[in-house]
């Protein structure tokens, strides 16, 4: 499938248009399958406003008793600490809809051992989600990604150990520019993803998406450029800021929002 790409004006309606664009991905998913709909939610600033908005629906718009939520990387650290993925979702999402405890899956003990975490991670997911493919990975409906301006995605930061996993689902890894440690989904659990999407904006982020088109492969420096679902679909959901004047590759089906 090609890639689509969704430009929105600025951050408020890139927003909009990534909840309305994600209720009518569960809804349509919940129409046609008995399985819950598993999203896998995405860390730092640029998601958050959409969670918002999620939270904001009229009751009912989305049955959350058909949703699993996992997070697709998280920090080390426990998670009421302010630093925390799992925090931020709970504050803007999480203490605002009617989802059953039991479908809301964090990282369990986040702020002790990265690799305790991660393995009990990959150990409930493995619990709990249907796999695909030969090497059993893990089939998420939607995985959410932001992209750093240093294109590194999820916890897949430039010259760390975790890009170079082919078969784990999820690692914890050391970044060292940081001096800190993540919990993260790997690139093959990310690619073997129904739907992939990048919600990226800000100008500040312009050099980054250039080097995630164009520059020749490089993904040692470039992890976002790892992210190539395959048979699932990559979508991203940029404001014009983010996209600026960089050139759209060809394989792109593109809307101006
Ligand atoms: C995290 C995220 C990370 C984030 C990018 C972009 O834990 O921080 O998972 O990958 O998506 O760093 O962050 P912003 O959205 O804040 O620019």
């Amino acid at each position: 499938m090609r890639d689509q790409l969704h430009v929105c004006h600025d951050a408020e309606s890139l927003a909009v248009h990534a909840r309305n664009w994600l209720v009518r991905l569960m809804n349509q998913h919940l129409a046609s399958s008995q399985r819950p709909f598993s999203l896998a939610l995405a860390g730092g600033s640029t998601p958050k406003r959409m969670y918002q908005l999620l939270a904001e629906l009229p009751a009912g718009e989305i049955d959350w008793r058909r949703v699993l939520l996992l997070w697709g990387d998280e920090r080390n650290v426990p998670c009421d600490d302010a630093e925390s993925n799992f925090r931020m979702v709970k504050e803007n999402l999480l203490d605002h809809i009617a989802i059953p405890a039991e479908n809301v899956l964090p990282v369990p003990n986040p702020g002790e051992s990265a690799g305790a975490a991660a393995d009990a991670y990959e150990k409930l997911l493995k619990q709990t989600l249907p796999t695909t493919g030969k090497r059993a990975l893990p089939s998420i409906d939607c995985v959410l990604l932001g992209m750093g301006a240093d294109v590194h995605t999820a916890s897949l930061f430039p010259g760390t150990i975790a890009l170079s996993e082919k078969t784990r689902w999820i690692v914890a890894n050391h970044v060292p520019k940081l001096d800190t440690w993540r919990i993260t989904l790997t690139a093959p659990a990310i690619n073997a993803a129904n739907n992939v999407m990048f919600l990226i904006n800000g100008a500040e982020k312009q050099e980054a998406l250039d080097k995630l088109w164009h520059a020749a492969p490089n993904p040692e420096n470039y992890p976002a450029q790892l992210v190539r679902p395959n048979p699932g679909q990559l979508w991203y959901l940029l404001d014009k800021a983010a996209l600026g004047n960089t050139k759209l590759p060809e394989s792109l089906i593109a809307q101006i929002i």
